[in-house]
Formats: C-alpha cells, structure tokens, sequence
C-alpha cells in the first residue's frame, strides 16, 4: 500500500532559514538553473518559466478580481535563502562547468563569477555501467555500494551543517542512466540494503543518492528517467522517513507540446493517425542519449504520454491505431538550442486526414531551468506541510509522472496545472475552484 498523507495541515511550517538544494549532476540543467537564480537576484533577468515566482492564482469567484501572485499566497523559500551544492563527475566549479555548458551568455556568467565559482561539485557517485558515454576521474572509491550511500549520507550531513542549511531538497540533474526495471532487491527496505552490500547490479548510482536524501530526511526529486525512487523500497522508505519525493524526467521541450497539443484535439474529438517526432541537439545530454541503451530509458518516458492523454481504449475510433514514433539524434553544432519537429496525422469528419507540422527551435535547459526552482519550492513547502510520499499534484512538471501503482498517470498539462492549483488553495483552506460556474447565473 502506497500512502503519500496529503492532508489539511493545522500548521505548516514556516520558510525561515536557508533552504539547501543538492543536485546530483552539475551540469547544462543544474547550472542554468543557480546562475538564473543569482542572475534573477542581481536584477540581470526575471524568472520566466516559474509558476512559483510569475503566475498567479485565482481565489474565489471570477468576479471576486482576486488572483495573486502564487508566492503571495503560499509560503514558500525566498531566492534570497537558498544555497547549492551537488556531486558531478568533473570538478569544475559552477562557474565553469556554466561556461562549458554554453547556455548562458558568458557576459551574465562573468558577471555572476564571483557567487558560481565558489560553488564545487563533491565527488560523484558513479559507476559507468550505468552511463556509458560519460567519463571522469571526480568519482568517490570505496568497495561496496553500501559504503557509497553512507559517504553520500556524510557529504549530505556536511552540506547541512557548513552552509547552516535549515532545510534540503535534493534534486536529480544528471545524465539519463541506462533502462533498468525493477527487480526483486527494489521490493523492500531490507531487500534494497543487502543489495547495497551485495554490490547489486540492479543499484544505479541515482538509487544510491536517491536512498541516501532518504534516509537523511531529505526530499527527492527526479529530474530524469531513471527509477531513482520510483520503486516499492524507496516509497516505502518515504513512507517511514515522512519525506516527499516525485518525479520522473522534467517536462520540457517536445512532451511539453505534446501535452499541450493531444489535450486540443482529444477535446475536440478530432482523431490521430501517427505522431513522428524527431529531435536534433549537441549538448552533453544529446551525447549521452546517442547510446541506445540511455535512449531507450527516455524513449520509455516519452513514449507512454500520448497513449495516457488519448485513451485508446476508450475511443477506438479514434485513437485505436496510431503510429508514434520518438528519435533523438546527437549533431554536436546545435549546442543546447535544440530542435524538435514533430510530423502529426490527424483526422475530422469521416475520417479526412490533415496534418500538422510543429518546428519547436528551444533551448532545452532555460526551459527545463524554473521546472527545477519551481519543483525545490513546491516540494520544500510539502514537507513544511507534513505531506510524504509521491506528491502526484506535480505532475505538472514531469514526462513521465509517479502516480501509485496501478493508477494511471495524468498528462493533460491542463489537468495538471489544475490540479496543482487546486491543491495549493485546498492547503491554505480556500475553496477549491471546479469551473462550475452557476453562481453567476442564480
Ligand atoms: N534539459 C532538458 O530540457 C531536460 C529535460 C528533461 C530531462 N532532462 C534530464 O536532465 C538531466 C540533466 O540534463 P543536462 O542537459 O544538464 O545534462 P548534462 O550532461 O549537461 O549534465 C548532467 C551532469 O550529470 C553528471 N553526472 C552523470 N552521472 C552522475 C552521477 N552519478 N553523479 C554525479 N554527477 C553525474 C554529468 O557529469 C553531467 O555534468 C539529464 O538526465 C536529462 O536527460 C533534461
């Protein structure tokens, strides 16, 4: 049985102190998401992309005119009071792994020198099993899997007390690990830590850091594929611990179309044929995704959206026979300005086919940058809250969404966004909003 204890909390917890953010993997992500912060707190650009900090929310009836901002209305960390820090294979500092990621313009990073270089990635947890084209020497030694965890646990505790972090988040920002299912050592508690001892190779390093957060009481975020804490043994561990987690994969770039479009036509009972998508990048995650083993864990996460949002089953007429097919393909001269395009067959009226063609020029990691401020906030407001578990209310943010098991996910990023306002307004005891609407008209 899966709990995650959402209740109405007689109090939460107040944001005083300063929140810790760990992230294993300082990379293209991790790093445009604390050079934006700085960038964001020395006045040098605005938080676009994060509902924490520029959306609102409306309270009351339409004609109330009551929408504020949604950081007014929800105790959450300032920018002012969080500190970072994570593990990276590399041991470039923030500022220079910023610089080699190529995201930012190098004027805002030499600005911001001073703050990002002093933050330095501690040795890694890392087994290149697990990620094949990836290699550096910035990795911690040790025998078993066990003794990692408890170095991971340590560098955890450090961080803790030399930043005098009140609180920490930790969130996954590193590469895509290979395709791994469950096994029989991801049953329990006990089962997972003899595996631990027993050098299991059923453990990715994300498992290690992921069981680590846990056990230290911290929050866990997954912002890849990789099961990382989407297991029996890790929830079961949430459970005991009283901590959230949530994941997988931050929704950016193509799914985020998807999600956005395959609502429209689902809506509209408009039919579909085939949805070809193919993607052209050259960032470290491009490379990384090349190996057809670290493919096929995103192709598994991006692959079940459409299905999930269009529901076959229920409408086989119209969505009983479609083609989807998902590429990515590494081409080193696009840097993080991705390019995704997507080829969609749709059909109307008996059956006449259109077409749609979508040519998404993005950059992956300013999208995927306040996914990663707005899901440390969220996720720290939970547990100030007293809710643990699978925290399904930020859907809104993953590909591929951890739901209990056997409950299917929710994709519809409008269903999401609505959900995840409904459930700020029901933790601040105001009326939820279900777009009834006959109020106006009594
Ligand atoms: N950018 C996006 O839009 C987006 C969207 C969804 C998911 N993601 C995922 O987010 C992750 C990060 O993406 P990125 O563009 O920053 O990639 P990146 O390659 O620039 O950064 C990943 C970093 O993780 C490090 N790393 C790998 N394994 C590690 C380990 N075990 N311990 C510590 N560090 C480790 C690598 O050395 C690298 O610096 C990837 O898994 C990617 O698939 C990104």
């Amino acid at each position: 049985m899966v709990k995650n204890a959402m209740n109405k909390p007689d109090t939460i917890q107040p944001a005083t102190g300063k929140l810790g953010v760990l992230m294993p993997g300082m990379g293209a992500v991790a790093t445009t998401f604390i050079a934006g912060v700085e960038a964001i707190k020395a006045d040098l650009g605005k938080p676009i992309g994060s509902l924490t900090q520029m959306g609102t929310i409306r309270l009351g009836k339409r004609t109330d005119g009551t929408s504020p901002l949604i950081k007014d209305f929800v105790p959450l960390a300032a920018l002012e009071d969080l500190v970072f820090g994570g593990w990276d294979v590399f041991e470039d500092d923030v500022y220079a792994a910023a610089s080699h990621a190529g995201v930012l313009d190098q004027k805002t990073l030499d600005a911001l020198k001073e703050p990002l270089s002093k933050i330095k990635p501690m040795k890694a947890v890392f087994d290149r099993n697990y990620v094949k084209r990836l290699e550096g020497s910035h990795v911690k030694q040790a025998a078993t899997k066990w003794e990692l965890a408890e170095m991971a646990r340590e560098d955890i505790r450090n961080f803790k007390a030399d930043n005098g972090c009140d609180r920490l988040v930790m969130i996954w920002c590193g590469s895509t690990e290979i395709f791994l299912t469950p096994t029989a050592v991801h049953d329990t508690i006990e089962t997972f830590e003899q595996g631990l001892k027993d050098n299991d190779e059923g453990i990715a390093p994300s498992m290690i850091y992921a069981y680590a957060a846990l056990m230290e009481k911290v929050p866990y975020l997954n912002g890849a594929p990789n099961l990382s804490v989407d297991m029996p043994c890790m929830l079961e561990l949430a459970d005991r611990q009283g901590v959230p987690v949530g994941g997988k994969d931050f929704k950016t770039g193509q799914t985020l179309m998807k999600t956005i479009l395959a609502p429209g036509f689902k809506t509209r009972a408009l039919g579909l044929r085939g949805w070809f998508s193919t993607n052209i990048l050259g960032n470290r995650d491009g490379e990384i995704l090349d190996d057809p083993d670290s493919f096929k864990t995103k192709e598994e996460s991006k692959l079940g959206v459409i299905e999930h949002i269009l529901q076959p089953d229920l409408n086989p007429d119209l969505y009983g026979d479609i083609y989807h097919k998902v590429r990515i393909n590494y081409y080193p001269p696009r840097g993080d300005e991705k390019e995704g395009w997507d080829n969609i067959d749709i059909f109307g009226w008996l059956g006449y086919p259109m077409q749609i063609k979508v040519d998404f020029l993005c950059r992956d990691s300013i999208l995927a940058a306040p996914l990663v401020l707005d899901l440390v906030l969220f996720t720290d407001l939970a547990q100030r809250s007293g809710w643990k578990g699978i925290q399904e209310w930020l859907s809104f943010y993953f590909k591929s969404p951890q739901t209990a098991p056997g409950l299917y996910p929710e994709h519809d990023i409008f269903i999401q966004s609505m959900k995840l306002k409904n459930t700020l307004r029901f933790l601040m005891g105001a009326d939820l909003i279900t777009h009834l609407g006959q109020e106006y008209y009594d």
